[in-house]
């Protein structure tokens, strides 16, 4: 075993569980050596190695991608150690300073798996680990809780750890359709010489979930769905379909092409006419939320760009949880035809759970006849074969981050524009007491949420 360990904080939560563990053994099934170092994780929690590689067993099982294996399973878990800490109290990050010691572990990777507010006390913790300031940094979304606490987390990180090995993640940036959105649009001239107000009349991000809050109504009832999926999933999707051209598909330069979308956002004057805020019935019972709690479960946006491209053009996004469906997909809705019967070209990109492209257009019915009817091409690229030949998006990050490679992560500037954006947001709602619409769980949201759009004529595709 080699001296490179990577170390989670928050081990004993619903990331580390659901998502970072399963992609791991699932690098680890693959036989990527990436991933050949220590797993140390961090929890409160009384367990036991064993104890805790039982719980996470089930939850390997469940999430990964590769069909479970037990002998793999063993393979992998055997680099695994549970640690129990306190992350909050500075002392104990001397004691784990000796752990790493007395193991030959100096070659770090630091994931902070946790609620953003305790980035912080993370950040000072590890300045008593050697070496930990040679290490990288990996943060989960939201980076700060708003504008304010993003910046000065911004600094204290830059304190310790050089730039380039603070690694903020977006694991919307590691999916698979949302890093073919690019090949689609700029290869294909049939997209991308339409792809522009003139010709496109709505788009529309949409991303729904089933799921309620599950066991994180602490940091969930802080956030709230504008702060935990719009502020960065969502206006990084935005910022792809919508940006211009980027010269060459650098990091660099698509990252400048989407910090240009995010500038250019209109900025909000009319509130009603902008957000619909909804919260699940039932969101007050679950675990750790404030009974009076005002905290929104849905959102739904009407936004503007305001350039050359897409002047005019509405970009409607919505999200919510405990809705009728868990899937992400993002619709193009081009202008209409003067032929009347026509209906209007639609080009879906379905992100998940299947993934693929959906094109809508007309064509006569066939037959002695002149109707008009849709012809309705489905391309789903997301099959058994293709699953499990696709690494899944915290896979795709890890490997990433132990390449040194920050393509596809999020740079600062992207996160202070998104916080300013959001911020704004919220002081005008608040401003204006806008009320936050109950739905039905397993509905599609609250109906204001079609009257956001069906006031200016539009409706969103389902
Ligand atoms: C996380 C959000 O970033 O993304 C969660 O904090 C959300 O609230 C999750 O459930 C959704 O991720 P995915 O990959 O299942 O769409």
């Amino acid at each position: 075993m080699n001296n490179s360990a990577f170390t989670i904080f928050g081990g004993t939560g619903d990331l580390t569980f659901r998502k970072l563990l399963p992609a791991f053994y699932n690098m680890s099934v693959a036989g990527d050596h990436a991933i050949e170092r220590k797993i140390i994780i961090i929890g409160r929690r009384d367990y036991t190695t064993e104890k805790y590689l039982d719980i996470a067993r089930s939850w390997v099982e469940k999430f990964s991608r590769l069909p479970y294996d037990e002998a793999a399973f063993k393979k992998f878990s055997a680099r695994i150690t549970y640690y129990k800490m306190d992350f909050t109290d500075i002392s104990s990050y001397k004691t784990l300073n000796n752990y790493y010691k007395n193991n030959h572990l100096a070659e770090h990777i630091f994931y902070f798996a946790v609620a953003p507010r305790f980035f912080s006390v993370i950040a000072d913790g590890l300045t008593n680990v050697e070496h930990a300031c040679h290490g990288k940094v990996i943060l989960e979304k939201p980076f700060g809780e708003d504008l304010d606490s993003a910046k000065e987390l911004n600094i204290k990180l830059a304190g310790f750890f050089t730039d380039n090995n603070i690694f903020r993640i977006d694991h919307y940036l590691g999916k698979e359709m949302i890093r073919n959105i690019q090949t689609l649009r700029f290869s294909n001239p049939i997209f991308s010489n339409l792809w522009n107000s003139r010709y496109i009349e709505t788009v529309q991000i949409s991303a729904s979930e089933d799921m309620g809050i599950e066991t994180r109504g602490g940091y969930y009832d802080a956030s709230g769905a504008l702060r935990d999926m719009v502020q960065n999933h969502l206006f990084q999707i935005l910022s792809i379909v919508a940006m211009e051209w980027p010269e060459q598909f650098s990091s660099e330069a698509m990252h400048d092409a989407q910090i240009r979308v995010l500038r250019a956002l209109r900025p909000v004057k009319d509130i009603r006419e902008t957000l619909v805020l909804g919260q699940y019935k039932g969101y007050h019972q679950e675990k750790l939320v404030k009974p009076n709690s005002t905290t929104e479960t849905y959102a739904a946006l009407r936004l503007f760009i305001d350039n050359e491209r897409w002047w005019g053009t509405p970009f409607y996004i919505r999200t919510g949880k405990k809705l009728s469906s868990r899937e992400i997909k993002i619709a193009i809705i081009f202008r209409p035809s003067f032929l009347e019967k026509a209906a209007q070209n639609i080009l879906i990109i379905k992100v998940q759970p299947s993934e693929g492209v959906y094109l809508q257009f007309n064509i006569k019915k066939p037959g002695d006849t002149d109707e008009i009817i849709q012809a309705k091409m489905d391309f789903c690229q997301s099959d058994y074969v293709n699953r499990l030949n696709t690494p899944e998006a915290y896979e795709r990050l890890m490997k990433a981050c132990i390449n040194d490679n920050k393509s596809w992560f999020s740079q600062w500037d992207q996160i202070e524009l998104s916080w300013n954006f959001i911020d704004r947001l919220h002081e005008l709602y608040k401003w204006e007491n806008l009320p936050v619409f109950r739905y039905e769980p397993g509905s599609n949201g609250p109906a204001q949420a079609d009257e956001l759009l069906s006031k200016f004529g539009h409706e969103w595709i389902d």
